[in-house]
């Protein structure tokens, strides 16, 4: 089947990629020539593992092309798919959905058969409908079908989450746009991978429902830790005692520093917005808004405790910046709101990230930037776990700790031990929600 994709960013990308290895023909639209040059010439602009080969090996196929001719595109493709950006609108929290809708214009002018426009773009409930509206009005005569499929791809694990969905979500209004989006997805359905089809609005609620539930399960542990280091429990092993529970399950219980990226953040704040729009207020949605706020304050005063009450002048080495691992994304990173505090206090800031250098450069005035964590903490006053990579999983503590002037560590991801750090030679250590060992108040 032919199938155009308007938008080549994260989402536009790796969906246009997978689905040519499906076997479809898909052209991907964009407006910005840099980019679609450098695609055409089989590089990606983000950092997706696996991305750049599976794109290679479609474009060799004859099955995956690029182009900013919205026209040539569409001709004889039986679906569109819209995968351009929805960010926050400043001020307001609610979805930006002026490309969505700048698409659909430019889209239903040029349109002349029959053809599903595909919303994949993550967008508040009511969206696709008036998407249909929109296009009834610029194109009164055109025969179409609207469809809501959202996507729930995890950065540094997209081609994955793609080829082996825990479900694909569809929202229709006819078994005619139904039935085109069975024989899209038909590669993963014959596997057994279940799809869900609903009503536009359904599948548009299930995209923001799913996010703002794991954002909930984060903070919730995140909170919970909060306790844990009250009481001495331990929240690793609370997130253990919970998750053999399978109406609970283990995953989204590590606590840490907050969630970041470019999902939770965002669709919680739409979110909350739609409930208030609705007069259906989503109390638990904006206190876990609230909560991952104050979960990254109190990973400050950690940092200071760590360092005596004050950061002044303090050499502060930080492992990490990208809001998880295995991705350049910083959006919304809890190191975003963490390390320019700790600058506007005054500590000397270095910073190592496998990858958030491409962007963080410019977010983050005032830091020393190091290749590596060991020239990183040479003659430090502490480290700071603040990205799980694994680079900095497996760290010879020894080491790090005995090239620092006062080896203290705030590990804000729980990737060691407080006896194993304390027996490598720091002084001080803390976790989160676990045993720690502090300097006196
Ligand atoms: C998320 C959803 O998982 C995906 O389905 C959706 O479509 C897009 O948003 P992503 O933002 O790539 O994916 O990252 P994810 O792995 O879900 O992590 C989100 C945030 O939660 C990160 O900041 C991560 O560090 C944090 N997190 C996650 C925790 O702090 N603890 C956990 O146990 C899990």
């Amino acid at each position: 089947m032919k199938i155009a994709m308007i938008g080549t960013g994260y989402v536009g990308l790796v969906s246009g990629v997978c689905l040519a290895d499906f076997g479809h023909q898909i052209v991907c639209i964009d407006k910005d020539e840099a980019k679609l040059a450098l695609l055409r010439d089989g590089k990606i602009p983000i950092f997706e593992p696996g991305l750049d080969a599976l794109m290679a090996a479609n474009m060799a196929a004859g099955r995956l092309s690029f182009t900013s001719d919205l026209q040539q595109a569409i001709t004889g493709a039986q679906a569109v798919f819209i995968a351009v950006g929805t960010p926050s609108r400043r001020g307001d929290g609610h979805a930006d959905l002026s490309y969505v809708f700048a698409a659909v214009r430019e889209l239903a002018a040029v349109l002349t058969d029959h053809v599903v426009i595909v919303t994949k773009s993550t967008v508040p409930v009511g969206t696709s409908r008036k998407v249909a509206d929109l296009v009834k009005t610029v194109n009164p005569a055109l025969d179409f079908d609207v469809v809501s499929n959202p996507e729930f791809l995890r950065e540094g694990a997209a081609i994955d989450d793609f080829m082996h969905p825990d479900r694909i979500v569809v929202g229709v209004q006819t078994d005619r746009a139904a039935a085109v989006m069975q024989a899209i997805y038909r590669p993963l359905t014959d596997r057994g991978f279940p799809m869900l089809v609903a009503n536009l609005e359904t599948a548009e609620m299930v995209k923001y429902a799913a996010n703002a539930f794991l954002a909930t399960k984060v903070t919730f542990i995140n909170e919970m830790a909060l306790l844990c280091e009250r009481t001495d429990a331990d929240v690793n092993a609370v997130a253990n005692g919970m998750g053999f529970d399978q109406r609970i399950g283990p995953k989204f219980l590590q606590a840490g520093p907050g969630y970041g990226g470019s999902c939770f953040p965002k669709d919680t704040r739409a979110l909350a917005r739609i409930g208030q729009d609705y007069a259906a207020p989503l109390q638990i949605v904006e206190t876990v808004i609230k909560v991952n706020e104050e979960v990254k304050r109190v990973m400050i005063d950690k940092i200071i405790d760590l360092c005596d009450g004050h950061v002044r002048k303090k050499t502060i080495a930080v492992l990490g910046l990208t809001f998880k691992p295995g991705t350049d994304d910083m959006r919304d990173a809890p190191s975003l709101t963490i390390v320019p505090a700790l600058v506007g206090q005054g500590a000397d800031v270095r910073v190592v990230d496998p990858q958030g250098f491409r962007e963080a450069e410019e977010l983050l005035p005032g830091v020393t930037w190091y290749d590596d964590a060991y020239a990183a903490v040479q003659g430090a006053d502490l480290v700071v776990i603040l990205t799980e990579w694994d680079d900095f999983r497996r760290l010879d503590l020894a080491r790090l700790s005995g090239s620092m002037a006062s080896p203290r560590m705030a590990d804000l991801r729980n990737v060691y031990d407080c006896d194993d750090a304390l027996a490598a030679g720091f002084t001080y250590y803390t976790g989160v929600g676990r045993k720690s060992v502090m300097p006196p108040a």
